[in-house]
Order: structure tokens, then sequence, then C-alpha cells
């Protein structure tokens, strides 16, 4: 293993893929969205959601006045809608008239969520943290938008068979992967008879 303490010449991606996210935002009569890979959940109770935005962004004043975002996911076909609004800047352009980017009223709070979405967290922002060169702003989920069908309604997890979520491989390259089988593995799995870390191709469906 190559151990490098230079991170701008190791790059920060042997993480990646990742999913990632298009932030919508509006304040007053301006709307803008910029693509979001770094974002994470954090508290189901209350529902708590983070985005890391770099105070650079435009989006990211729209942000601090309106208090209030939507996380939106879209699928691979989707990927040029990602790549737009993580390439260009709502300080030059307004990004919905000039790509012809549709939206949808959200039910809680005024910025809307992606027409095209799979899935959309409307989110009102609880707190922010500084953390080194971006702000991570915490918001309270308070309505979930998503297409029942590429959901499993007992799960509530994604059926992979019904979609292709877009993944994000940093460098401006994407990546669309088709499921190769799926494999329920929980407690009884780990402390039943099974005992192991083994997993074998024959159960995957
Ligand atoms: C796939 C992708 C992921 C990105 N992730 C982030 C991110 O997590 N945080 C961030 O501040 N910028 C991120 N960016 C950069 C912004 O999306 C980009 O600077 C955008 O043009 C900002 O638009 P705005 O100035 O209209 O806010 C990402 C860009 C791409 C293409």
């Amino acid at each position: 293993m190559k151990i490098e303490k230079d991170i701008d010449k190791a790059g920060f991606y042997h993480y990646y893929p990742v999913v990632p996210a298009v932030v919508v935002v509006k304040s007053g009569g301006e709307l803008d969205a910029l693509a979001c890979a770094w974002h994470i959940a954090l508290s189901f109770d209350p529902p708590l959601f983070a985005v890391a935005i770099s105070p650079k962004r435009y989006s990211y004043r729209l942000l601090k006045k309106s208090k209030e975002f939507t996380v939106n996911f879209l699928t691979f076909d989707k990927i040029g809608i990602i790549a737009t609004l993580g390439r260009t800047s709502g300080r030059e352009i307004d990004k919905f008239s000039t790509y012809k980017i549709k939206t949808t009223a959200s039910s809680e709070i005024e910025t809307p969520v992606l027409k095209d979405a799979y899935a959309a967290y409307e989110c009102r922002l609880v707190k922010q943290y500084r953390t080194g060169d971006h702000v991570l702003f915490v918001g309270e989920v308070l309505a979930v938008h998503y297409k029942t069908r590429f959901f499993d309604k007992k799960r509530k997890t994604p059926i992979m068979k019904s979609f292709t979520p877009a993944l994000y491989l940093g460098s401006d390259h994407y990546l669309g992967i088709k499921s190769f089988g799926e494999i329920k593995y929980g407690k009884e799995e780990v402390f039943g008879k099974e005992k192991g870390i083994k997993v074998t191709q024959k159960k995957l469906e």
C-alpha cells in the first residue's frame, strides 16, 4: 500500500463511488441548485440529513438566507442534470430556465424538489458547522418524496432491479451499476447457524 501524506497528490476519492445528490435552494425569488457528493444522514429521531457546501457556491448564500433546502437523488440516465448543476453557477446563470430543469412543489417548505428525482427530502436547517473549507448544513427532514415502484414496501429499501441510481466516481466521472443480486445478511445470519462471514455466489438472487 502506498502511503501519501499530501492529500492533493493522493486525491480524495478512494472511498468513492458515492451517490451524488442535487441540493436545491430557494430564497425570495431566486432558485439555485448544485451537485453535492458530500452528504450524510445523521439521525432517525429526529430525522436529520446534512450536506457539506463550500461558501464559494452561490447556493450557499441562498441557503444561509432561506434556512431550508431539498436533497434530490437521480437515476443514471439523468447524470446530465447532475453534471450541469455541478459545473455551472447560479452566480452567472439561472440554471433552471437555461437548462429547462423542472421542479415540483414541496409540501412543507418553499424550496421545490426536482421533478426528475426518484427520491427527495424536504429539509429545514437546524444546525450548521464550519468544517474546514465547507460548511455542514444539518436539516431536519420534514417530508420524503419517492417513487414507490423503486422501493420495497416492507423493507423500505431500494429495489435495484427497478432502477439504476447515479453514482459518482470523482473527477467528473459517473457510474451506473446493474445489480448482480441481493442477499439478506442480518442478525439471524450473523448469529444463527451460518456463524460466518462467507457469502457464497449461490445465495445471490
Ligand atoms: C458530482 C459533483 C459533486 C459535487 N459535490 C459538492 C459538494 O459536496 N459540496 C460542494 O460545495 N460542492 C460540490 N460540487 C461542486 C458544486 O456543485 C459546483 O461548484 C456548483 O457549480 C455550484 O453551483 P452554485 O454556485 O450555483 O451554487 C460538486 C460538483 C459535482 C459535479
